[in-house]
């Protein structure tokens, strides 16, 4: 089946010269959640803008719904719902107006019922006839999502809706998400908090300076948090790990002091009593054990450090 996004090596590089992104490749399927992480000026922002047709990539090719979104732009971004990292609403424009007016604009017909139903599932319905400057802030970012979901878009875009939310939002937003999901929606969220992509996300991208490091589906990526290290220190230095003991998952570390066992925590073996007895039986003395889980923040941290690249997509 033909993706609804599809990326091939886009790249922006902005009028003062700056590359934000490198070139960047992923297809993203129809109904699945994308979780896209990164630090700040990763090009998370950039990549979406490209997307949706704010910003003009500079190379590559980028179609959405099989539209190319600068050649196809109208009929791409008709498919496109988009909740902006910055709040960019008129001040003194009521909720209900702000939403209906953005209904208009796609050209699709009026519909309050639908309208009333995107208000109340974000508990914006006793707002309708607010001015958007008597709203606080976690309620303007409500009316963003509103806003995008008002054209019943395909696709959902979704820049850091929940930063400097309050839990309720957050859980709200979750929910809201998971329903447009059920319902077919395909969506693409940034997000600083690891915890939310693992938590609503089926897949997780994870983009530095420009370039996409990694997509994984979240139950891998969650597997891999699942491994667990044993650390053994050694009480003489190896040049390499010892024949007799190349049946196990183990790695030297550069200064030979240390053998680093990897093995996967929810197996009903782990291996370790195997291991043990081996380097006894091949005369390795050990001076010190330890274990060592790595978490998918660390995960996160070696990528974005560039540290751990074996898994680069
Ligand atoms: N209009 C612009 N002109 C020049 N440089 C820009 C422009 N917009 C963004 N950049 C630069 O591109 C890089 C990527 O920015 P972008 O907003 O895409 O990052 P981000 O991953 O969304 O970060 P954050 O997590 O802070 O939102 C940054 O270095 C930023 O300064
Ligand atoms: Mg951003």
């Amino acid at each position: 089946m033909q993706a609804m996004v599809e990326i091939a090596d886009a790249r922006k590089t902005y009028a003062g010269g700056f590359e934000a992104l490198k070139g960047v490749s992923l297809d993203i399927r129809k109904g699945e959640i994308l979780a896209l992480l990164g630090p700040n000026g990763a090009g998370k922002t950039t990549l979406i803008s490209c997307i949706c047709g704010l910003a003009v990539p500079t190379g590559g090719a980028i179609r959405v719904g099989g539209h190319d979104v600068v050649d196809e732009y109208r009929r791409a971004r008709n498919l496109i719902g988009l909740v902006p990292q910055e709040v960019n609403l008129e001040p003194f424009e009521r909720v209900w107006n702000t939403v209906r007016f953005t209904r208009g604009l796609f050209g699709r017909p009026r519909d309050d019922a639908r309208l009333e139903d995107i208000l109340r599932r974000l508990s914006l319905w006793d707002k309708r006839d607010a001015k958007i400057n008597e709203l606080s802030g976690g309620m303007k970012r409500r009316v963003l999502i509103a806003k995008a979901l008002s054209h019943d878009p395909e696709v959902l875009f979704l820049d850091e809706p929940t930063a400097g939310v309050d839990v309720e939002l957050r859980r709200d937003m979750w929910e809201i998400v998971a329903g447009l999901k059920a319902q077919g929606t395909t969506i693409i969220l940034t997000t600083h908090y690891i915890e939310e992509a693992e938590a609503i996300a089926d897949r997780i991208g994870v983009i530095a300076r420009g370039e996409l490091l990694l997509v994984e589906e979240t139950a891998a990526l969650m597997a891999r948090m699942g491994r667990k290290e044993l650390r053994i220190e050694l009480s003489s230095r190896l040049d390499a790990v010892p024949a007799a003991l190349s049946g196990f998952d183990l790695a030297l570390e550069e200064d030979g002091w240390t053998l680093v066992y990897a093995y996967d925590r929810s197996a009903e073996r782990t291996g370790i009593a195997r291991l043990m007895s081996a380097m006894g039986d091949a005369g390795i003395v050990l001076r010190d054990l330890r274990t060592h889980q790595s978490s998918l923040e660390e995960i996160f941290v070696d990528l974005v450090h560039g540290e751990r690249s074996e898994g680069a997509a």
